[in-house]
């Protein structure tokens, strides 16, 4: 595979981002031996997930000749304010379509996007008055004679889920100089770009592992998300890379969305304090925090041996800890520390 060098990329990410150990907090659990790939510390914005996909649709966003940069999420996104930042690295204006109200004063994503200098444009949950929101700040940036690149909430398009077929060649080359192959894989999963673009770096690579998704919202609000078929969306990302992928199909893990997306959960809450206390590993309630409880409950089931190696994928997300803090301390109170 020869991504790198087959479709343009705009360096954002950094990396290689670190492959940690994690000794403690495998011990504990007397379970497999936990890595983490520490997508936290990619190189823009305080780091997360988006900057690998931001680095193909910015690359896009050259391409087209825009100007201007929308993109969606809500007002909490992670998404958007990774966005906002890569457009100010291509030197392109961001304006993001946030689902919500802002938080007065601005705390954790929002008032990153204020230092970004992002427009920002609030909109309801759903229904029409988001779609006449959408259609005004069309006309607006239209009669401002902006030429704008539109980036769907999440930047899972297929192009945008190339950043995890890369993540995957470059995690595996890692596994390969720890002289390990790991069993499985773990990530959250919201609008899906990062596993499904490491499912399609796996197929490519012919690397035998398991990548498990733990869903961090309900089916409809995927939907909601934008979320498309797996079909139509490795077939697209098989013609971006010039080669059909077969991917064995896969489920999401279900069981620790809590409800909602955002809900705080007692188990994601103490996967973190799992996390802090063990490894001095900080994760978020909405995506991480989620998905090393399900991790965690799968060895716990005793879904895997000893000796057998398993990667948490941090996806990052530190900003979103701020907006849950009275939710976080809540479930913290009722949660045993390690001491
Ligand atoms: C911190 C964090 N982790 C995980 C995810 C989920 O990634 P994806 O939308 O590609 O499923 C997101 C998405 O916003 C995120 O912000």
């Amino acid at each position: 595979m020869n991504l790198r060098h087959a479709l343009p990329r705009v360096p954002l990410a950094g990396g290689p981002t670190p492959l940690q150990l994690l000794p403690r907090l495998s011990a504990a659990l007397r379970g497999p031996t936990l890595w983490c790939k520490r997508d936290d510390q990619t190189a823009l914005a305080g780091g997360g997930n988006k900057a690998r996909k931001l680095e193909y649709l910015m690359a896009l966003a050259r391409q087209q000749g825009a100007d201007t940069v929308v993109t969606f999420g809500g007002v909490h996104s992670n998404h958007a304010r990774m966005t906002a930042a890569a457009a100010r690295m291509c030197g392109l204006s961001p304006v993001l379509v946030l689902t919500g109200t802002l938080p007065v004063p601005a705390v954790g994503n929002p008032l990153l996007d204020a230092l970004l200098g992002a427009r920002i444009v609030t909109v309801p949950d759903h229904g029409k008055g988001r779609d006449a929101a959408v259609a005004a700040l069309r006309e607006t940036l239209a009669a401002e004679g902006r030429r704008v690149a539109w980036i769907p909430g999440g930047g899972s398009t297929p192009l945008g889920a190339m950043g995890y077929v890369r993540a995957l060649f470059e995690l595996r080359a890692q596994c390969e100089a720890e002289g390990i192959t790991p069993a499985a894989v773990w990530c959250a999963a919201g609008t899906e770009g990062t596993w499904r673009g490491l499912r399609a770096g796996a197929a490519l690579a012919r690397w035998p592992v398991a990548i498990e998704g733990v869903a961090v919202a309900t089916p409809a609000e995927r939907a909601g998300f934008g979320v498309t078929d797996e079909a139509s969306f490795f077939s697209e990302m098989g013609e971006l890379l010039g080669e059909a992928l077969t991917i064995p199909a896969a489920q999401l893990i279900e069981d620790q969305v809590g409800g909602a997306y955002g809900a705080v959960t007692e188990a994601g809450v103490q996967a973190m304090a799992q996390a802090a206390q063990a490894e001095g590993l900080i994760l978020d309630p909405v995506y991480t925090g989620k998905a090393l409880a399900g991790l965690l409950a799968r060895i716990v089931d005793g879904g895997y041996r000893q000796g057998e190696h398993v990667v948490f994928v941090h996806t990052g997300g530190w900003p979103g800890l701020a907006p849950k803090a009275a939710a976080i301390e809540a479930a913290l109170a009722a949660t045993a520390g390690v001491d």
